[in-house]
Order: C-alpha cells, then structure tokens, then sequence
C-alpha cells in the first residue's frame, strides 16, 4: 500500500522554504541552520523537544509546553542555560523574524550540545547546550481518517527510557511506526507491558464507546497537553470520560476512535489492524471535541 499518510501531515506551503531558523540565539535562514555532527542531539538523540502551535497570535498552552520541557530537561540533568522567559521570547522572536501571525508549528529542541569526542559519555558535551526552534507555516491536511496498526513494540516501564520524556531519541517510536507502514498502516498503535491499548507512536488514543470517552490510565503514554484538555472538555461538557485499561476487543469494537497532539489537536481513526472503527469516518463526539477544541484554543 502506497498512499500512507500521518498525523503530522501539512497543507504544502512553499513559504517554508524560506523560513528563519533560531540556533543558539541567532535566527539565520533555512540554510544555514546547521549544528556539529559532535552534537549530543545527533550522535546520540540525547535532548529534549517540545511541539507548540500557534493559532490566531497566541502560543497554544505555551507556559504548559515551557514547563514539560524544562522538566524534561531536569529529569536528563539538561541544564537549558536559559529561564523560562528567555525560552518564550525567543519563541516569539523567531516568530516575528517569519512574520508568522496564525497556523504556525514550531519544534522547540535542546541537546546536551557539542561534545569534545565521538562517544556517549554526557561530561563531553563541556559547550553548554544546543537550542534551536523550527517554526513552520502549518496547517494540518489529511485527506482521510488514520489507519492504525498494533505493532511488537510496547511502552516501556519508567525505569527504561521513561515514555513520558519527550527524548530526541524516539527509536522505540520510529520502529514503531515501520512496523505498522509495513503492515500498510499509517501510525502504531502501542500496547502498554500488560497488553492494554496505550498510546501511538506520536500521539495519544481515545476510543468512543456508547458516547462515553476512553483513554488509558496515563501511564506509560505521553502526558500529552492536548490529552488533558480533551479530558477537561469532556468534563466541562458532560461527556462521560474514563482514563483506563481497555484492550484490543473493546477498541475494536468502538464506535468512534481519535488521536491526539498539538500537531493535530483531534484526529480522527478509521480503521485499526484492518477492522474499520465505527463508521471509518469521523464520529459525532470526536466531531463535538473537536469544535470544543477550536473555540478553546481560539483557532
Ligand atoms: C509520543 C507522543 N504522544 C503524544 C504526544 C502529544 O502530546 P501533546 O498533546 O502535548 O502535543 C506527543 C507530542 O509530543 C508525543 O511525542
């Protein structure tokens, strides 16, 4: 199957080409935003990232995103080097710098930075950190809903490779995701140890069941922001909502699934390991979430 596509897929917009890009304090073009092949965030994916949209001028929970990733930071005892503010302004500089106004998608990064030699050893990187934000024209385009496929590869216990850390190394993920385009799917769907329905590989899961909303108990998935304000609207909006353990059976059999993440806040799933979830369509509540959704952010 050929006509794969992702959550993270975007109208083209050829003005990307020319966008500037914020490394280490400067925003230079596309072009010459390079870091050293001795970065920490290269040779060994050992940093730390955020994913923020920017809808109508305003940061989408931007101070939520801020503090994920400083706590990111901390738990890999990742000095940023930076206050929190300084992280925002150059946000909002790199945005001014594109003249970018709405429907925008900036990919924060910090790396342990460049090391002295080519080997793991976190004490090489002596430089400071890399910080560096890509910030994109961006509007998500799909042309139809997500086909999932469960993959072998499960969410980690925490004392691995916590799957709550948003790691510059994302193999257990990648893998993850070529397993299901293998299995002529777009996304993985991910189990937890214990066999229950998780999360994918770049997104969180909800299921519809008799117009009450499904997602897992929280752990082992990414606390996603986008995730929580779902389940806050839910709450807000007398939509029954349940954080637990479910499985395959009764994801199968659900009347309506989505995704979501900041890149494409809800999004919705047509088919999972070849069984079409409710109507393969977008379903009514994941439909009402997603206006819910739109008028919270402002979009
Ligand atoms: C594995 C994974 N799950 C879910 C999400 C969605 O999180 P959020 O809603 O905070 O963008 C992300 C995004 O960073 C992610 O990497």
């Amino acid at each position: 199957m050929t006509d794969h596509v992702s959550t993270h897929q975007a109208e083209e917009d050829a003005r990307n080409e020319a966008i500037q890009i914020y490394v280490n304090g400067r925003i230079v073009p596309k072009a010459q935003a390079l870091v050293s092949v001795y970065d920490a965030g290269f040779m060994l994916g050992d940093g730390v990232w955020e994913g923020i949209r920017l809808y109508n001028g305003r940061w989408t929970f931007v101070e939520e995103h801020i503090d994920r990733l400083f706590e990111a930071a901390k738990a890999i005892d990742l000095d940023i080097r930076m206050t929190k503010e300084a992280v925002i302004a150059a946000v909002l500089d790199t945005q001014a710098a594109n003249g970018m106004v709405t429907d925008a998608h900036a990919r924060l990064m910090v790396t342990r930075g460049v090391k002295t030699r080519p080997f793991q050893h976190p004490k090489l990187s002596q430089q400071g950190p890399t910080v560096a934000i890509i910030m994109e024209h961006s509007r998500q385009k799909l042309p139809r809903p997500i086909r999932l496929a469960t993959v072998p590869h499960m969410r980690g216990l925490p004392m691995t490779q916590d799957p709550k850390l948003n790691s510059h190394s994302k193999l257990n993920c990648i893998l993850a995701c070529i397993a299901a385009e293998k299995a002529g799917a777009d996304e993985a769907l991910m189990l937890d140890v214990h066999g229950f329905v998780n999360t994918t590989n770049a997104c969180n899961f909800f299921i519809v069941r008799k117009g009450q909303v499904w997602t897992s108990t929280g752990d082992y998935c990414m606390n996603g922001i986008t995730r929580q304000k779902v389940i806050d609207l839910c709450r807000a909006n007398e939509i029954p909502v349940f954080e637990r353990n479910f499985s395959l059976v009764d994801t199968y059999s659900a009347d309506e699934a989505f995704l979501t993440g900041t890149f494409g806040a809800q999004t919705p799933v047509g088919s999972l390991d070849g069984r079409q979830i409710g109507m393969g369509q977008m379903g009514e509540v994941t439909e009402r979430l997603r206006v819910l959704y739109k008028a919270l952010v402002g979009a």
